[in-house]
């Protein structure tokens, strides 16, 4: 049976409180975009919005209602997209606060796809690497592509990046998650079909 393709739902969260105003939003909301003219579902967290405390322990913590919410949000998520600026060579205190307040309940197994926007000329190429380790450390599986948006001050004319290759490149990024997210979600059905053949004994045929 081919595979339900509204079915994929991705959460992406973004690490920069600026809002609107943020290059980080500004490219996820185009990724979005494109992820939805691709069948998915796509909730993307303003985490500006849930007013959340910093992570101290669950017993703590996972009553405040901006806690559960993304916990409830996250919660629903077959993919993940991690939008951050580059905060002082890394991924901003933000985004981790927000990862390190959900557990592997939300986060274990899933597919992450990683986007980022620097200030200056090198893009936010460390702040992804960072981020990649960590999802590591949450279980996750990270998408090989990513999207680095160097000079993000004059990167974008309102919503519009302004290099056409620029916003190719994001597109086919976000077109790429989607299309990596199905094949995962197909993943557990493969593997049973895989195993029922490899333990077929040809010696009782
Ligand atoms: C605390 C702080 C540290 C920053 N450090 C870097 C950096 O190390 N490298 C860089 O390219 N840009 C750096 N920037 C610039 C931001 O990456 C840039 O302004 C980006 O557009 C912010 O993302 P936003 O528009 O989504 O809020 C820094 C900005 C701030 C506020």
């Amino acid at each position: 049976m081919p595979p339900d393709r509204a079915a994929l739902h991705v959460v992406a969260l973004c690490g920069s409180l600026r809002g609107e105003e943020s290059s980080t939003q500004r490219a996820l909301r185009i990724a979005v975009q494109e992820m939805e003219a691709n069948g998915a579902t796509v909730d993307l967290i303003d985490l500006a919005e849930l007013s959340l405390p910093f992570c101290e322990s669950s017993d703590h913590t996972d009553d405040h209602p901006g806690v559960r919410a993304l916990k409830e949000r996250a919660a629903k998520a077959d993919v993940f997209l991690l939008g951050t600026p580059e905060y002082h060579n890394s991924f901003s205190g933000v985004l981790k606060n927000a990862l390190d307040l959900l557990s592997s309940e939300e986060l274990r197994g899933k597919l992450f796809g990683l986007l980022g926007v620097g200030g200056g000329d090198m893009g936010a190429v460390t702040a992804l690497g960072h981020l990649r380790y960590v999802v590591r450390g949450v279980g996750g599986w990270s998408l090989p592509a990513q999207v680095s948006i160097a000079n993000a001050w004059k990167a974008f004319d309102g919503d519009r990046v302004k290099d056409p290759e620029l916003e190719k490149r994001l597109r086919s990024f976000a077109k790429e998650l989607v299309r990596f997210g199905r094949l995962y979600a197909l993943e557990p059905k493969f593997e049973a079909g895989l195993l029922r053949v490899i333990d077929e004994d040809p010696a009782e045929e």
